[in-house]
C-alpha cells in the first residue's frame, strides 16, 4: 500500500505565488525519502499539507495516507483525527513542552489512546509508561526521562520527539528540517535514529533537509522541489552536483554547502577545456 499518495496538489498563498504547483507523489510504506530544495521551494508547505495542517487550493486534488484521504479538493476531511494518529510530525524547533518532564512529553504521544478521565487525572496506564521509557531508552535518552524538557539539548529534544513518534505508534514520520538547528554530531545521531525508526520499526519517513550530502547518506530516494514543483524524484545517488546545478542553477550552492564547490577558476578552465574539445 502507498503510505502517501498525492495528486495535483496546488497551493497559492495570498500574494498569488504558488507554493505548491500541481504536485504528484507516491511514497510506499517503509520508504525513507528526503525532501530537498532551497529555502522557499515549498518543503514545509508540502509536509504541512500531507499532515493535514493546511488545505490546498479548492481544485481537484487529493492527499491520501495509508489508503485514507486526509484532504481532497482543498478541504481537510472531517474525520481527521484517526488518520493523524498514524502520523508523527517532527519540527525544526523542538516542539516539546519545556516545563513538563521528558517522560510526560513522550506520553503525550499516547494521548489519543488514553481515556479522558485518566488524562484529566494526569495518569497514564502502566503499559503506556513502560512503552515510553523503552522508547526513550531506544533513542538513547532514558536517563533524562524525569528532567524538564527545557533542560535538554536540541539534539536530545529531537530524540524525545522521535521517542514520542514510537509511543504514538505512528506509521509515518514527517520531519521538517529536524537537524537544521543541531550541531553535526547531534544531527548525525538524529538521522541515525530516524533510520532506525525506518529500518527496525518499519515506519515510513519523509524528511526535509537542506543538505544533499545528508540526503544521500541516509535516504535511498530524494524528491527535489523548486518553486513548488517536483523537479527530481529518484535514487539519491543520481543527484550529483552537476544534476543539482542543472536543476537549481546558482542556488544549487545552498544545497551543496558541505561539499567543496568547484571554484570559479576550475569552472573557467573546464569551460575552456570543453570549448577546446579536450
Ligand atoms: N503562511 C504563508 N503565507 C504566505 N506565503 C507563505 C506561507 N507559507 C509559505 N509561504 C510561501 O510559500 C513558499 C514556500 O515556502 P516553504 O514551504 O516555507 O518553503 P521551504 O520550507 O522549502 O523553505 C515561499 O515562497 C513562502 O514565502
Ligand atoms: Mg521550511
Amino acid at each position: 500500500m502507498d503510505a502517501i499518495r498525492i495528486e495535483r496538489l496546488t497551493k497559492t498563498f495570498g500574494n498569488g505565488r504558488k507554493a505548491l504547483d500541481s504536485v504528484d507523489l507516491r511514497v510506499e510504506e517503509g520508504e525513507m525519502v528526503a525532501l530537498i530544495g532551497a529555502s522557499g521551494s515549498g518543503k514545509s508547505t508540502l509536509l504541512r499539507h500531507i499532515a493535514g495542517f493546511t488545505a490546498s487550493d479548492p481544485a481537484p486534488s487529493h492527499v491520501t495516507l495509508l489508503g485514507r484521504p486526509i484532504q481532497q479538493n482543498g478541504r481537510i476531511v472531517r474525520e481527521v483525527r484517526p488518520i493523524r494518529r498514524d502520523v508523527a510530525f517532527v519540527f525544526q524547533q523542538f516542539n516539546l513542552v519545556g516545563r513538563l518532564s521528558v517522560l510526560t512529553n513522550v506520553l503525550i504521544g499516547a494521548l489519543s489512546r488514553v481515556s479522558l478521565w485518566r488524562r484529566l487525572a494526569g495518569r497514564f496506564p502502566r503499559g503506556e509508561r513502560s512503552l515510553a521509557m523503552e522508547s526513550l531508552t531506544a533513542m538513547g535518552i532514558g536517563e533524562h526521562a524525569f528532567e524538564r524538557a527545557s533542560n535538554l539539548s536540541g539534539g536530545q529534544q529531537q530524540r524525545a520527539a522521535l521517542a514520542r513518534a514510537l509511543v504514538q505508534r505512528a506509521r509515518i514520520v514527517l520531519a521538517d528540517e529536524p537537524i537544521a538547528s543541531l550541531d553535526p554530531e547531534s544531527a548525525r545521531r538524529v538521522m541515525e535514529l530516524m533510520q532506525a525508526l525506518n529500518r527496525e520499526h518499519g515506519l515510513t519517513v519523509v524528511v526535509s533537509l537542506h543538505q544533499i550530502d545528508v540526503a544521500m547518506k541516509y535516504c535511498p530516494r530524494t524528491i527535489a522541489l523548486r518553486d513548488g514543483r517536483v523537479v527530481f524524484d529518484g535514487a539519491s545517488e543520481r543527484l550529483t552536483s552537476a544534476v543539482l546545478r542543472e536543476l537549481y542553477g546558482s542556488s544549487a550552492d545552498e544545497l551543496l554547502t558541505h561539499r567543496s564547490a568547484p571554484s570559479a577558476h576550475t569552472q573557467a578552465s573546464q569551460a575552456f577545456a570543453s570549448a577546446a574539445g579536450v
